[in-house]
């Protein structure tokens, strides 16, 4: 099968790369022509764990390829994919479809003979729709089916999460369509993952309540770890004492600095409005966005307690800067907000991560950054370990205690426990644990 992924990023350069290594011939068609050429290089433009074998393995064996040129990647295709970004519109938070658009556009112009174009960008519900108007009205006799096929691959874990998916949702019109899904997938349904076949207007909408649902379980044990530190108990143990009930769960049950990351924040926000486009509100996220923004600058608030009331003057440092482990992905990462609002509050930031540096660089300008968590500790003030980065779960704490200033260290991720990090003469603040 002669598949085209329109869109190189986290998503279409995972998918592909997959799709390939399931055995399809796989074109990634990207707007940035330096993505392409550094792909064509051998080089893979972003940190996801086993994403370069993956790739270097498949352009080797010529069933991967990487263009700018969209019109002839499409009209070799068999399905078409559209997997560009759907950032927050400015202003108000709805998902921008710009990117979608244009690419379907684009790709109607070019489709040659039968071909499936589907959606794997979140989008909200009706987009398959607008999209179906799009091509019909760019190409009047064009013989097409549009499906959404939304993807639930997590940053750090994309690989393992595309080849061993816990289910997959095709949203399909038609029994053509549903044919040719089935052929790409067909090496999944050996490895028998779930394939759920929808409408695609409930496929679209079963993405964001999947991340909705993930991002309100993670406020709300964030909100319980407050009352934690409140009542004297540690959300550790209830997080543990609720999630053994099979209905809770004992996933995405972690407390910390509010969640981030490319899709929660703007997903849950693009939920919102859809919800009041429909008047159908979905008050209980609409509560999950604005408890999780007020969280982040909370944590600042957190450190500057944790100081003594000011940080004006002194030195702190971060550790971990992306919004999770395992990618170099800065976006809406809670460090942003916390380091903006510490900087505000008069403090001067060092900072250290182990793959999102160079990235974090283009958004945190003002950080001083480190080579090294050590390094980044030197003469510090208060240490902040902002991301559970396996690099610093086992830290020589009596090598911090004696290249910091104050021995404050404030765990945001809960990685320590307070005995062993008391134990060498250190203040220790962590999330709800009493
Ligand atoms: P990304 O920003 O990493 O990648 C998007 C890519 O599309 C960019 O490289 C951009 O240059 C390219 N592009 C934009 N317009 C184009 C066009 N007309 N033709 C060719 N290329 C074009 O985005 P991402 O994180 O991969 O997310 C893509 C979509 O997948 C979003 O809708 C997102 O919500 C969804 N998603 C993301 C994740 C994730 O973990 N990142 C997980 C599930 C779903
Ligand atoms: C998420 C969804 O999990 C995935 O299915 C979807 O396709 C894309 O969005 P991702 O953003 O890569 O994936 O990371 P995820 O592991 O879900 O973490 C998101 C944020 O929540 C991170 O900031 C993380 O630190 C935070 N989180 C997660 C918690 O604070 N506590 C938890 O228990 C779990």
């Amino acid at each position: 099968m002669r598949i085209t992924m329109i869109g190189a990023g986290y998503v279409g350069l995972v998918s592909g790369a997959c799709f390939a290594d399931f055995g399809h011939v796989v074109t990634c068609v990207d707007s940035d022509p330096e993505r392409v050429e550094r792909l064509n290089r051998g080089e893979v433009p972003i940190f996801e764990p086993g994403l370069e074998e993956i790739v270097e393995r498949n352009r080797e064996e010529e069933r991967l390829f990487f263009t700018s040129a969209l019109p002839e990647a499409v009209g070799e295709a068999d399905v078409v994919f559209i997997a560009v970004g759907t950032p927050s519109r400015r202003g108000d938070g709805r998902a921008d479809l710009t990117y979608v658009y244009a690419a379907a556009e684009d790709v109607a112009r070019h489709v040659s003979g039968y071909t499936v174009i589907v959606t794997k960008s979140t989008v909200p519900v009706g987009t398959g729709d607008a999209v179906e108007r799009i091509v019909r009205e760019a190409v009047a006799d064009i013989d097409v089916s549009v499906v959404s096929n939304p993807e639930f691959l997590r940053e750090g874990a994309a690989i393992e999460d595309f080849k061993r998916p816990d289910r997959i949702v095709i949203g399909v019109e038609d029994e053509r369509a549903k044919t040719v899904m089935s052929e790409v997938y067909r090496p999944l349904f050996v490895n028998q993952a779930p394939v759920i076949f929808t409408g695609r207007r409930t496929a679209e909408l079963t993405k964001y309540a999947a991340n909705a649902f993930l991002a309100t379980k993670i406020t709300f044990i964030n909100e319980i770890a407050d009352l934690c530190e409140r009542a004297g108990a540690n959300v550790q143990e209830v997080a543990r004492g609720i999630g053994l009930d099979n209905r809770i769960g004992s996933k995405f049950l972690h407390a910390g600095p509010g969640f981030g990351g490319s899709c929660f924040p703007k997903d849950t926000r693009a939920l919102v409005e859809t919800a009041r486009e429909f008047e159908s509100p979905c008050q209980i996220v609409e509560s999950v966005v604005t408890v999780n923004e007020m969280r982040k600058t909370r944590m600042a608030q957190k450190v500057v307690r944790a100081c003594g009331g000011t940080v004006s003057g002194k030195t702190v440092a971060l550790l971990g800067l992306t919004f999770k482990p395992n990618t170099d992905d800065m976006r809406e990462s809670p460090a942003i907000a916390i380091a903006e609002a510490l900087v505000a509050a008069g403090a001067t930031l060092n900072g250290h991560d182990p793959e999102g540096m160079e990235q974090a660089k283009k958004v945190l300008p003002a950080v001083n950054y480190a080579d090294t968590a050590y390094a980044c500790v030197e003469e510090a003030d208060a240490v902040v370990l902002v991301t559970e980065w396996d690099a610093y779960r086992a830290l020589d704490l009596k090598r911090i205690k004696d290249l910091v200033r104050v021995p404050i260290f404030v765990d945001l991720r809960n990685v320590y426990r307070r005995a062993e990090v008391e134990r060498y003469g250190f203040t220790y603040v962590d999330v709800g644990r009493g």
